[in-house]
């Protein structure tokens, strides 16, 4: 029998919805076997050294979910019977803690906490009569993540071979008012037409996620670089071919020599927090943070920046009552000092992209948490 780490079977990678195509392109783009774009994320198949590149190396993924089975499952029965009969001391170690999350929908089992709780009872069990162990149940910081997921009466169980979402890089020290997920802000600067040597600025900077995110883009830096993965916790875990990995992804960094990352905020005590940020990932040389207000910046002409930024939504951040007037005073901004530049604008909604102003632009809905953000493409 096939060592279940071994194995090539199908991973499901998640995203936020509206960055699919985003992740498609990451996936391909790191030669992963199998891969098809479904709706929330991406799959492919593939053997858990391609899972530890998933994880190392996609900027817009929230987990990598290695599927252990799918089966028919009409009812709690087959459910019990089917999770304890998984090999699971390859993944927990006799006193390890581990945590279920289950999602049903459609499906005669559709209470997902009963679901949870069954699964947790399988795992306990099957541990248990093949070694006496018994493991914990651990919300926080658990060594294993499990997920089912029930639809039509179908289950997926799969691992979390990530353990923390993905957008917990591992870089940030500040986190301001209401900073933008690493992987949403990576999504803004990919689907930008910016080259990567050009400045980048964003003029609503607050902690500098979308310029952090920029930095480690252009000097081809690994976003999990700075952060440990559940897969490093499982008894079988290879840490040999692994640091390999690892080691490769930092002999590849180098930054663009002069390439500039801009940021602006109202408020100035985000800045020193957002330089904070900049210095743990050892690039801050390239950074220059200011106050200032983003609609009465002096642009340069010519200058063929890329404008990269996330406005603010009026729900954390902002007075809603302002936020059409400040809009409009950005946009006309924009449109009367940049011809020649780009812009990504991650927006509250649909509306402030006509109030923006701009003759054409692509636009794109991202969800951001509960908040259905739309993310504006074009130039000026
Ligand atoms: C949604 S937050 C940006 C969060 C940021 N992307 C991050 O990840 O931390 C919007 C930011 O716009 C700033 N802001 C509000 N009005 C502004 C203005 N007129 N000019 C510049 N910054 C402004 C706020 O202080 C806030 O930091």
């Amino acid at each position: 029998m096939v060592h279940p780490l071994e194995s090539r079977v199908e991973h499901f990678v998640t995203c936020s919805p509206g960055l699919e195509t985003t992740l498609h392109r990451e996936v391909k783009a790191l030669g992963l076997p199998k891969v098809e774009q479904q709706v929330g994320g991406v799959r492919f198949i593939g053997r858990m050294e391609d899972a530890w590149r998933a994880n190392l190396e996609l900027r817009t993924a929230v987990r990598v979910l290695r599927r252990l089975d799918r089966f028919p499952c009409p009812d709690e029965k087959t459910l019990y019977e089917t999770a304890k009969s998984v090999d699971w001391s390859a993944f927990l170690a006799s006193d390890g803690g581990f945590f279920v999350d289950a999602q049903c929908r459609e499906s005669a089992l559709d209470h997902s906490q009963f679901v949870a709780q069954r699964t947790k009872d399988a795992v306990v069990d099957s541990l248990r009569d093949a070694s006496g162990a018994r493991p914990s149940v651990a919300k926080e910081d658990a060594d294993l993540r499990i997920h089912v997921h029930m639809w039509r009466d179908r289950c997926t169980l799969s691992v979390d071979t990530s353990g923390d979402s993905l957008h917990k890089r591992g870089w940030r020290k500040y986190q301001g008012y209401a900073p933008v997920a690493e992987t949403i802000a990576a999504g803004v600067i990919l689907q930008s037409s910016w080259d990567r040597r050009a400045p980048l600025v964003d003029p609503f900077c607050g902690s500098g996620t979308l310029l952090v995110e920029a930095a480690l883009i252009a000097s081809g830096t690994a976003p999990g670089i700075f952060r440990g993965f559940g897969f490093e916790k499982w008894p079988g875990h290879d840490a040999k071919g692994w640091g390999k990995i690892r080691e490769a992804a930092l002999a590849r960094v180098k930054m663009p020599a002069k390439l500039q990352l801009i940021g602006r905020d109202l408020d100035p005590d985000h800045l020193p927090g957002a330089l904070e940020n900049a210095r743990s990932v050892g690039l801050a040389d390239h950074f220059e943070f200011e106050a200032g207000d983003a609609c009465a910046i002096a642009w340069k002409k010519g200058w063929g920046a890329t404008i990269a930024s996330n406005l603010p939504y009026g729900i954390r951040v902002g007075d809603p009552d302002n936020l059409d007037q400040l809009h409009h005073a950005f946009g006309a901004s924009l449109r009367t000092s940049c011809a020649g530049y780009n812009f990504a604008l991650l927006v509250g909604s649909r509306q402030f992209a006509h109030i923006l102003g701009f003759q054409k632009w692509d636009s794109l809905p991202i969800q951001n948490g509960s908040l259905s953000c739309r993310l504006l493409l074009g130039g000026i």
